[in-house]
């Protein structure tokens, strides 16, 4: 089967910050995963180029919109390196095969009919690059989203027929109950497909920096449009002679809740006016909220992405932000919050027992991971390990990273009360209770080999290092079933060092 997941794709007149992160992290999550599952997997990010506070930022700056862009999309591609994320391309809508490409799927939304020429005139928000309908314009015209006076504009330019996919839309949301996640995301999605849709534009004059229209140079793609073809121009061109399109569309979006409307309504309708398939599914997440401003012991009070992976490394960082708040849902980040879990969790609950294990290996039993069954005090009850891959499989099937990720944690702790009940230490005094040693030992080593190729797709980084001190070379999940032992395992360093205080590390 095959599997394409994509991201949002980041304004580059910002700074990088957590919020990017986040939602390229997620999108990476679901693409490892899939590869471990031996899907057919494509995972696509990059940066949206164009639109007028493109020119506005360079304008400033004193430079030209091209060399803007040229300046900062590094940083974005830059971010998606240090977090550990896997896509299969970067596209920046200023490449060239893009742009052939969108002018190529307008023209046809155009010979389609699904265009006409009109007089555009209404409240318009320039951060959010949109056009704001009644409802969403709040007291003194001003946006809901960013408190920003709205503009007023009044301009020639091409529309776009939404109004007339009404029906094709409510027979889509109703088709596929699972077109939307969560549901409540596909309610607010449905609410504004009821409220009745209206034409949108589909061009802006010139001037603007963009994508000529093919009918009418004089007038450039309105952003979004271009921004949402990204998923699929890229298809087109990722490798060089060979067009993806067949074997990858249609895509899984991940996004953020402020461009539900874009991804829900906009995008479902254009692609069925350009005559090819909607997406899978289009997956919302909320809003990582870093407002509070808490001093902790090595991170100061701001979370910076960057700053916690120079300290901690990119594992520490994808973990946080999917254990802390939980996907789908707004909620709190804060540094404190990050060196709370890295401790207690990341350090204590799972490098502690990755290294208890092959301590253990190492001194009772000459480094080699002996031989026995599982033991069926861990198979069973909610934290037991018979069923565990299925459930995670299931869970990262509806997108509830959070939820497998608990999952998987629950075992965590299982692994470590074991240890406790079984007292290894005790048995390893008594020759006599050398067959249960081996079982004891030999379930940690499983135990926490199959914990690391569950976690290789949220950890990739420690899971590696760890599943090869553990001898084991494959990372797919079919080979989550129960191995013999005979492996030569290898002493690592922690997988998360013990916290210092800053100045002292
Ligand atoms: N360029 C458009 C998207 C076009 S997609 C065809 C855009 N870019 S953006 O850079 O402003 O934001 C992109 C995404 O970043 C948001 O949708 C969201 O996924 C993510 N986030 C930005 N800030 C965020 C948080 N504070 N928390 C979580 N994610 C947020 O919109």
């Amino acid at each position: 089967m095959s599997y394409y997941v994509t991201t949002p794709i980041y304004y580059v007149n910002a700074e990088p910050h957590l919020g990017h992160a986040y939602s390229t992290i997620a999108a990476d999550i679901l693409a490892r995963h899939m590869r471990q599952r031996g899907e057919d997997v494509f995972f696509l990010t990059g940066t949206d180029e164009h639109g007028e506070p493109v020119v506005q930022a360079a304008e400033r700056q004193g430079l030209t919109p091209q060399a803007l862009v040229d300046r900062n999309a590094p940083r974005f591609e830059e971010l998606v390196g240090q977090i550990g994320a896997s896509n299969d391309f970067f596209i920046r809508t200023t490449d060239a095969e893009h742009a052939t490409k969108v002018q190529e799927i307008v023209q046809r939304v155009h010979d389609n009919g699904h265009v006409y020429e009109g007089m555009y005139e209404g409240w318009y928000c320039p951060r959010c690059a949109d056009f704001k309908s009644e409802a969403e314009i709040g007291p003194h015209n001003t946006c809901l989203i960013h408190e920003i006076p709205l503009e007023r504009e009044q301009q020639e330019n091409w529309f776009f027929r939404l109004s007339t996919f009404q029906e094709p839309l409510e027979r889509l949301f109703a088709d596929r109950p699972d077109f939307v996640q969560p549901e409540f995301r596909r309610n607010e999605a449905l609410a504004f497909i009821n409220q009745g849709l209206q034409d949108v534009s589909l061009s802006r004059p010139k001037l603007s920096w963009g994508v000529p229209l093919p009918w009418d140079p004089e007038q450039v793609i309105y952003v979004w449009f271009d921004a949402l073809l990204n998923y699929v121009t890229a298809l087109s061109y990722a490798r060089d002679g060979e067009d993806l399109t067949e074997r990858f569309w249609p895509a899984n979006h991940v996004i953020g809740k402020d461009i539900l409307k874009f991804h829900t309504v906009y995008w479902p309708a254009f692609l069925l006016a350009a005559g090819l398939e909607v997406p899978r599914t289009v997956y919302v997440h909320g809003y990582l909220l870093m407002g509070e401003k808490k001093m902790s012991k090595s991170l100061g009070n701001v979370l910076d992405p960057v700053e916690v992976i120079e300290r901690f490394g990119s594992d520490a960082l994808r973990f946080y932000c999917f254990r802390e708040v939980s996907f789908g849902q707004d909620g709190s980040v804060s540094a404190p919050g990050f060196e709370a879990r890295y401790e207690s969790e990341l350090a204590n609950d799972w490098g502690n027992l990755a290294s208890r294990t092959l301590a253990m290996i190492d001194r009772y039993r000459e480094g080699v991971v002996p031989d026995a069954d599982p033991d069926p005090d861990l198979l069973g009850g909610a934290d037991g390990f018979e069923g565990l891959d299925g459930r995670v499989r299931e869970q990262l099937d509806a997108f509830a990273i959070t939820a497998a990720l608990e999952t998987i944690w629950a075992r965590v702790r299982r692994l470590n009360r074991y240890v406790e009940e079984s007292k290894p230490w005790e048995l390893a005094k008594h020759d006599s209770q050398s067959e249960r040693l081996d079982l004891v030992v030999y379930n940690l080593a499983e135990g926490v080999r199959v914990l690391a190729l569950l976690l290789h797709a949220y950890m990739p980084e420690t899971s590696g290092r760890l599943l090869e001190a553990l001898a084991e070379g494959n990372r797919e999940l079919d080979a989550f079933g129960a191995r013999d032992g005979g492996q030569r395992i290898e002493r690592i360093a922690a997988l998360f060092p013990k916290l210092e205080p800053q100045g002292t590390a």
